[in-house]
């Protein structure tokens, strides 16, 4: 009985760790630096200025007969989320309101760094915290 009792033991934390494992990201696999904006950028004038413009403000300068582009320079005025993954999605899989989808377009790479680019076009104080690249060598 004692065996059986020691094999669930160890099938249950075997299973604890695989669920922990599991956990969703809550962050990008790329931090906030400035090799990634820089990097994002690029991606960001190749992809995104068609609509949103280079400075991110994408309003009045051209005719759209759907949803205007989204000012990215105001993220409180957004309503898909800001949070990282929230513009990952946005960015990957487009919104019900004429954002189009990158996922045929930009690799996964790719549109992480122009999530950090993006993040970098706002407000000062809305901006996340550079982090500095010596701490994250080659990343
Ligand atoms: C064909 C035009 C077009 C292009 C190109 C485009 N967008 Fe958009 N985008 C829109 C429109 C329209 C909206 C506003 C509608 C909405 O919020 O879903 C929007 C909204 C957004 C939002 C805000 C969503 C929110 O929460 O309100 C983000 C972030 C965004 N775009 C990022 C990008 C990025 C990054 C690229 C380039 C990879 C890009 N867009 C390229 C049209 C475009």
């Amino acid at each position: 009985m004692a065996r059986i009792g020691l094999i669930f033991l160890i099938v249950a934390s075997v299973a604890l760790v695989i669920a922990a494992q599991a956990k969703p990201e809550t962050k990008g696999p790329f931090p906030y630096t400035r090799k990634s904006i820089a990097k994002g950028k690029e991606y960001y004038l190749t992809n995104c200025v068609e609509c949103h413009d280079q400075d991110g403000r994408g309003l009045n300068r051209r005719d759209f007969s759907g949803t205007p582009p989204a000012d990215l320079t105001d993220p409180d005025a957004w309503t898909h989320g800001t949070s990282e993954q929230a513009i990952f999605k946005n960015t990957k899989e487009g919104t019900t309101d004429d954002m189009p989808p990158y996922k045929d377009k930009m690799t996964d790479e790719e549109i992480w760094h122009t999530v950090n680019f993006v993040r970098s076009l706002w407000p000062e104080n809305k901006r996340p915290k550079l982090v500095e690249e010596k701490s994250v060598e080659g990343k």
